[in-house]
């Protein structure tokens, strides 16, 4: 077992997991779910939402993570004490690590057609026609190129470490996707029709938010988000200075992460009428807004294509943000089995990574080849049953088994007064009753309901 990497700094670590929480879900996800539910009263659920019962969720696997010093494997079984408890800790981590497998397995894929789609503005500045549309029609062969690609820059950057690979890619590539989202907030916010959307986003639709489903696509929209329940947060927690106030960090996480998806919704939703404004179909057969991949690959690739000559290049800073958001979130999720094998065998992480890389990728290689069968299929067993399931085992660890007193020494590191905090007052019979009761009702419902 080699030396524990470790982030060399706070704002090394705040950086790179808002890397990883801010993804495809906060700019594709996030945007689509706040304009067909309700506008800004669907953004006050998703921050309560958030707040009270994400953010609880996020400070149990960093406070395991930092405490245990391990991956989830070994951090669940490390925090328990008798026998049956600890197996059940490894089941739970071994499930975790699963599943984020299988998310980085069809993660990869979206990602790819986000480079395929930005290589495609290029080719189309370059009026290579035949070249633009093998990138943006479907096939085998383009979706496996692209995941390829998008691998193999998701392998280099964690088989250089903690702090010279994920923290370094993660400080350099997430001011650049602030930039990004910003100049195109500003840009689209000029154009015909942008006005038409901030008022569909600004204006609380509350006749919304009174359908139960609507608070379960949120709290699953808030735990996809987050990167709960995969253990990837536990191991960016445990690459955390024993020094630093683990709960102000966490919560600067969060802050971040609404934040950008805030953003994605300033820049998604008024683009949409801008499209309808240049004669764009927006709006499906039930009068709904377009979502999911026909919105990102048909309505604002349209939405290029009507703009004239600045389309390409507004294309090309639409997708990059898209693919940076990607890999600082990929990068989280290789992390985790990339640190059970390093932390467990004498296998180095530089052959770890390319191994257990190359095994996911091929993962997607047979997503990619049975698509119509497997990826709905695989999303949905991972983000909608395993992620909420695996939250309340976590809750029940850090609520249930973990003893008390240790939590609190854990805490004090980094922020002596912790027992007289309101964190401290209430995070604990939060995470063991409230968090339980919640994900439970929640799983019933999506399950059965
Ligand atoms: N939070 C990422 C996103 O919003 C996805 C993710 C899920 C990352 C699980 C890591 C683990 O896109």
């Amino acid at each position: 077992m080699s030396a524990r990497g470790q982030f060399s700094s706070r704002i090394g670590f705040v950086i790179a997991a808002a890397g990883s929480a801010v993804g495809l879900g906060n700019i594709w996800g996030f945007p689509t779910q706040v304009a067909s539910n309700g506008g800004a009263a669907f953004v006050l659920v998703y921050l309560v939402l958030t707040f009270l019962l994400a953010y609880p969720i996020l400070m149990a696997e960093l406070i395991i993570g930092r405490h245990a010093q391990s991956n989830m494997v070994d951090a669940l079984q490390k925090i328990s004490i008798d026998p049956i408890p600890k197996l059940i800790g490894r089941l739970t981590g071994y499930w975790g690590l699963v599943v984020v497998s299988l998310i980085l397995s069809f993660y990869a894929i979206v990602a790819g057609w986000m480079l395929a789609y930005g290589l495609q503005s290029v080719t189309n500045m370059l009026g290579m026609t035949a070249a633009s549309t093998w990138l943006t029609t479907a096939s085998i062969l383009r979706d496996i190129i692209f995941c390829v690609i998008f691998f193999v820059m998701t392998i280099l950057i964690v088989s250089k470490g903690v702090s010279n690979g994920i923290e370094k890619w993660s400080t350099r590539l997430m001011p650049m996707l602030i930039v990004l989202i910003l100049a195109l907030i500003i840009y689209v916010s000029t154009l015909d029709g942008a006005g038409q959307g901030w008022e569909v986003y600004l204006v609380p639709d509350f006749s919304k938010i009174t359908d139960p489903n609507l608070l379960i696509s949120a709290l699953g929209q808030a735990f996809f988000s987050l990167s709960l329940g995969v253990g990837t947060m536990l191991i960016y927690g445990s690459y955390v200075s024993k020094k630093e106030n683990i709960v102000v960090l966490g919560a600067s996480v969060a802050l971040v992460d609404i934040g950008i998806a805030i953003m994605a919704g300033m820049l998604i939703i008024p683009a949409m009428y801008v499209a309808l404004n240049n004669g764009v179909t927006i709006f499906n057969e039930a009068g709904d807004l377009i979502a999911g991949p026909q919105l990102i690959f048909t309505v604002i690739p349209s939405l290029f294509e009507s703009m004239g000559t600045i389309g390409p290049f507004i294309a090309l800073v639409f997708f990059l943000l898209m693919a940076i958001a990607a890999v600082t979130s990929s990068i989280s999720m290789l992390e985790v089995p990339v640190a059970y094998a390093v932390e467990n065998s004498e296998v180095s992480r530089s052959k770890a990574s390319w191994l257990i890389g190359v095994g996911i990728l091929l993962i997607s290689t047979v997503i990619i080849f049975n698509q119509a069968l497997l990826f709905d299929l695989v999303v949905a067993i991972t983000t909608q049953y395993s992620q909420p399931l695996i939250g309340l085992m976590l809750s029940i660890f850090a609520g249930w088994v973990w003893h008390r007193h240790t939590i609190l020494e854990e805490l004090k590191d980094g922020c002596p007064e912790m027992e007289s905090s309101v964190f401290w007052k209430i995070w604990p019979s939060y995470v063991r009753y409230v968090c339980p009761i919640i994900l439970i009702v929640m799983f019933y419902t999506t399950t059965f309901g």
